[in-house]
Order: structure tokens, then C-alpha cells, then sequence
């Protein structure tokens, strides 16, 4: 599974851009279910047939990862750029971007009395062309990139790029893998465009009407000092959502994922991000209403460079997304 995870992290997968991803997470699943398709807006939809009146369930994990977009390029090949997803531009200083095509750029600041004036208008992209026609013959106006950073394991902790979401993506799949027999259908979504208003996720699950749905995504920590209070940390287990500012988990799902957990001796904790959404917030909110909960990764340092997540949190929600796809639901 670290090697999963180490590959799916190292991909370019920007927002809109999610091609690579889906080719090899369809590569992955196509042994473990009965049918892989992409639908029109990139969504990549793995189905685990049941039985005619089978409960159907819609798991999702958003591939999309964010990243910054061209939006200019000056007489002397500097480019200026955008964000796509959240991104602050003072992660950005000191760090590196890889575009489609493998070119590396770094981000450059012009002047400022003080760093608080920081802003994406004040920052530019160097690819180390030293002129406007040296630069278009790499990079175009709208081209996007994403992070440059390598993966690291160290102990029980990852550190990587993009572990928003391709931690979430490598839990569908080792949850897929590890299933033995669902008396439900089962529908795993690797979604399209998350992280700019979870946009994929809202046409597949019109497309595929399911009873019930859980996204699989991570979440914000309390855990680092002088941190923002919130009742999760690394190393503690899996966290089941209660609400972010997408969705208010149903109580169906919330109250089955903890018993579940429970019943089962995996550990877990109570998930409120006051900040922030997931693909539950399309899913709830589809056609007359689909009761929805999450299961989220922990990770310090969202939409950075270097997010980090521990590997046992990863082995619990695994644990409970099989234990609780493998038994009865209503
Ligand atoms: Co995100
Ligand atoms: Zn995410």
C-alpha cells in the first residue's frame, strides 16, 4: 500500500486535470470490481454489483489536488499565475511547481515594505527563461501546476504532496481490495474537481442515485502547537465527520460508522472542522436527498507542499470503511 500511496502522491492530477490519476487508479481496480468507466466531467466510477434490491452505497475520494494558473507572461519570461483550490500564497515562497510536461518553476516576489503584503499578484513564476518566447515555448496562458515535492516515510508518518486526496484515493482502493463479501452495490467514486466546490462528486451522484453515501477525504488536526482547537490528531485514528461547512453528517451513517468502530476495537475520533468541505456536501444535497457521512485521514499541513498523515490512522479507516460496507445497513 506505500507504494500505492507513494505514486499516486507524485502524479499530476491538478483540478480539471485528473486524467493520470484515473488511468492508474483504473488500472488498480479493475480486478477488484465489475465495471470502471469516467464519466463526462473526469469522475472515475468503480461498481461492485449486488443484488437487485441491494442498498447502494456511493463512496467518493476526490483525486484532484491543487495547484496555480497561468494567467500571463512578461517580456522577460517571467509568468504570473492564480490559484486553483486554496492555496495562500505564503506556502508558496521558497517553494517549486512541476507543470503537465515535466518543467519546473520557482516562485519569485517583487518587492514589499512588509510580507504581510504578500498576494498572488505579487508573485511570479521563474521557469529560468530569460525571455517571452523562451517561456511560451514551454508554458502557455491557463497551464497549470501543481507541488514539487517528493514522498517521505518516516516511522509511522507520511509526508508528501497532494495526500489531499490521493490518501483518501489509496483508502477506497486497499478498501476495495481487503472487501470480502458486501450484501450492498457498491459504488467507488475517485472524483473530479473537489477543491473548487466539489464539482465531480455532484454529477456522479446524480448519475448513479445512490440510498447512501460517504466521502473519504482528510481533515484539520489540533494537534501542533498553539493550534486552532479541534479534537483530532495524528496517530489517534480514523475520524468520523460531524459536520464541516459542506455537510452535517447524517445520523444514520455517523451513528453506524461509531458503532461499527466500537464493535469492531478500531480506533477513532469525533471529526468537527469548522472550516472546509468534502464531496459529502454535493452527495447530501443530490435529487430529493441522500443521507451521507465521511470518514476522514488527519493530516496536518492541508494544501502545503508537505501535508502529513500517519499510517495507522490510514489502517483504521480501512478497517472501518470494510467493516462497515460488510454488514447490513437498514
Ligand atoms: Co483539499
Ligand atoms: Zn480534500
Amino acid at each position: 500500500m506505500q507504494d500505492i500511496v507513494k505514486e499516486l502522491v507524485e502524479l499530476y492530477g491538478p483540478t480539471g486535470r485528473e486524467e493520470q490519476v484515473a488511468e492508474y487508479i483504473a488500472k488498480i481496480m479493475r480486478p477488484l470490481v465489475d465495471e470502471v468507466y469516467t464519466d463526462a466531467l473526469g469522475n472515475l466510477v468503480a461498481v461492485k454489483r449486488g443484488s437487485a434490491n441491494a442498498e447502494k452505497i456511493m463512496l467518493a475520494a476526490h483525486m484532484d489536488e491543487v495547484g496555480v494558473i497561468i494567467t500571463d507572461i512578461d517580456d522577460n519570461g517571467f509568468l504570473r499565475f492564480s490559484n486553483i483550490g486554496g492555496v495562500s500564497p505564503f506556502t508558496l515562497i521558497g517553494q517549486r511547481v512541476r507543470f503537465a510536461d515535466g518543467t519546473i518553476g520557482v516562485f519569485g516576489q517583487e518587492k514589499l515594505d512588509q510580507i504581510k503584503d504578500l498576494k498572488f499578484s505579487k508573485m511570479f513564476i521563474d521557469i529560468g527563461a530569460s525571455s517571452r518566447q523562451e517561456a511560451e515555448a514551454k508554458v502557455s496562458i491557463g497551464d497549470v501546476a501543481v507541488y514539487h515535492r517528493e514522498f517521505t516515510l518516516q516511522g509511522q508518518r507520511v509526508i508528501a504532496k497532494s495526500l489531499d486526496n490521493r490518501i483518501g484515493c489509496a483508502v477506497l482502493i486497499e478498501t476495495a481490495r481487503r472487501l470480502q463479501a458486501s450484501p450492498h452495490e457498491l459504488y467507488f467514486v475517485f472524483t473530479s474537481q473537489e477543491e473548487v466546490g466539489l464539482r465531480g462528486a455532484r454529477t456522479a451522484a446524480y448519475s448513479l442515485n445512490p440510498d447512501y453515501g460517504i466521502a473519504v477525504d482528510v481533515t484539520g488536526t489540533g494537534d501542533t502547537p498553539e493550534a486552532h482547537r479541534m479534537a483530532v490528531s495524528l496517530g489517534k485514528g480514523a475520524a468520523i465527520k460531524v459536520k464541516d461547512s459542506s455537510v452535517i453528517s447524517h445520523p444514520i451513517v455517523k451513528d453506524l460508522l461509531v458503532k461499527t468502530a466500537k464493535a469492531n476495537g478500531i480506533s477513532y475520533q469525533m471529526e468537527v472542522l469548522e472550516r472546509g468541505g468534502t464531496d459529502a456536501g454535493s452527495i447530501h444535497l443530490t435529487r430529493s436527498g441522500v443521507p451521507t457521512g465521511a470518514v476522514s485521514i488527519p493530516s496536518r499541513y492541508i494544501h502545503s507542499p508537505s501535508e502529513m498523515v500517519d499510517l495507522g490512522d490510514v489502517d483504521n479507516c480501512v478497517r472501518l470503511l470494510v467493516a462497515v460496507l460488510e454488514g447490513p445497513w437498514a
